[in-house]
């Protein structure tokens, strides 16, 4: 065994995520939705997890606002901040998916740093990116929170899409544009992509 720190992790004795994947008779994946606040990330999230639910499927949401009110709730929205909220939520992530849990995880995620970040931390082969790529015109109309008219008024320093930068992903494995898609649209397209990637067990 290694040693790093006096610290000897015991990963190896624990039982497995394959252990564990029988066990509920699926495989994980990590569903990770980037993309603006307000762009559907989490009604996308909720509907997809019901679906999944439903054919006996075991899922957990990670999402921003929830995540950012407990284990991240002394961070905030600079880039160290952002960069440690995700680096947060990609090792919470992993101990769901080495759970056999498929992990759907909805945050802003802005840059192709931090989500390269998650993917390595996660692992590439379980990564699958979901750009939620409303146009920042729609979720401004919306703004369900009220957030982006404050930000417009300079009450909100750092707001994404306003006075913080977001990047497009490059190779999403899928994007879906909640301002030309019903939700009903947007989750089957999921399904399409998800299912056989968690239902062929033996
Ligand atoms: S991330 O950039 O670090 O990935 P995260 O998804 O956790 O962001 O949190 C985004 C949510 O926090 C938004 O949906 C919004 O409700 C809230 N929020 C508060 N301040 C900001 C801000 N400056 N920029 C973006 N979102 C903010």
């Amino acid at each position: 065994m290694e040693e790093k720190n006096h610290i000897y992790p015991i990963f190896d004795r624990m039982m497995t995520r394959q252990d564990k994947e029988e066990l509920l008779r699926q495989h994980s994946v990590m569903i990770w939705f980037t993309g603006l606040s307000g762009s559907g990330k989490s009604t996308i999230a909720i509907a997809l997890e019901r679906e999944l639910h439903g054919r006996g499927l075991l899922c957990r949401i990670l999402d921003g606002d929830n995540i950012r009110s407990g284990i991240n709730n002394n961070l905030g929205f600079s880039e160290t901040d952002r960069v440690e909220n995700i680096r947060r939520i990609a090792e919470v992530s992993k101990l769901f998916l080495d759970s056999g849990i498929i992990t759907i995880a909805a945050f802003i995620s802005p840059n192709n740093d931090i989500r390269e970040m998650a993917a390595n931390i996660i692992g590439k082969d379980d990564f699958l990116e979901i750009f939620v790529n409303t146009p920042l015109e729609e979720c401004e109309k919306r703004d369900v929170k009220g957030l982006y008219a404050k930000a417009r008024k300079g009450e909100i320093p750092n707001f994404t899409g306003i006075s913080a930068p977001f990047e497009v992903p490059e190779h999403p494995a899928l994007s879906l544009d909640t301002s030309q898609l019903t939700l009903e649209e947007s989750v089957n397209r999921l399904l399409e992509l998800v299912l056989p990637k968690v239902k062929n067990i033996k």
